[in-house]
């Protein structure tokens, strides 16, 4: 059965295999580096869910989680770094070695403002984790302390990532054709 939203996927820029190697390398570096702290992964929904909750189950330390989600004005608007919190922690973050799980980078925008707020509530340390980073998108400095994988500047979907909420559980990365921003 092939429904008719997938014919606007393209070549697969990730696949399956790949993401799952991937995840586990990740996983080992992140198990390492927080074997001795208080691990407290959170998840930035709704396009973090996918990598976080492959992530978290590949590590071989104990971690809690927590989600938030926000929408931030790009960076092409009059007001860009204003956050608008839609949902909030569960979870007081204090003394805890926060690691925020993050779909894909872009300008930097919505991740520079998360990580700006949860400072504010004095964790014992915060890193960063994203999935995909598009570095020739960026415009906001921000340091990244996982990288999943780098990619050109092509708009692509699946493994959670959307197009108007579309994709998200295609469990590969793949390009949107031009043509699906053409037809809507
Ligand atoms: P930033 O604030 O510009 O870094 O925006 C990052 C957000 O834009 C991500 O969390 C995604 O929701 C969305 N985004 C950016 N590039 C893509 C893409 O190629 N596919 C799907 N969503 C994207
Ligand atoms: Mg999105």
């Amino acid at each position: 059965m092939m429904q008719d939203v997938f014919l606007n996927v393209g070549t697969t820029l990730l696949s399956k295999e790949q993401i799952s190697i991937r995840i586990k390398e990740m996983a080992k570096q992140i198990s390492e580096d927080y074997k001795d702290k208080n691990l407290l992964m959170i998840g930035v929904l709704k396009g973090s869910v996918v990598f976080m909750t492959d992530l978290m189950r590949a590590l071989d330390i104990n971690c809690k989680i927590d989600f938030m989600a926000v929408s931030s004005y790009g960076a092409g608007t009059k007001s860009p770094g204003n956050l608008n919190i839609l949902m909030d922690l569960r979870k007081d973050v204090m003394g805890y070695d926060v690691l925020i799980a993050e779909d894909i980078l872009d300008s930097g925008t919505t991740l520079s403002k998360v990580k700006e707020l949860i400072l504010t509530r004095k964790p014992a340390s915060l890193r960063i984790a994203t999935f995909l980073d598009k570095p020739s998108r960026r415009t906001v400095d921000v340091k990244i302390d996982y990288t999943g994988f780098e990619i050109p500047d092509e708009f692509v979907v699946g493994y959670g990532l959307d197009f108007d909420e579309d994709y998200r559980n295609l469990p590969f990365i793949g390009v949107l054709k031009p043509e699906a921003y053409e037809n809507r």
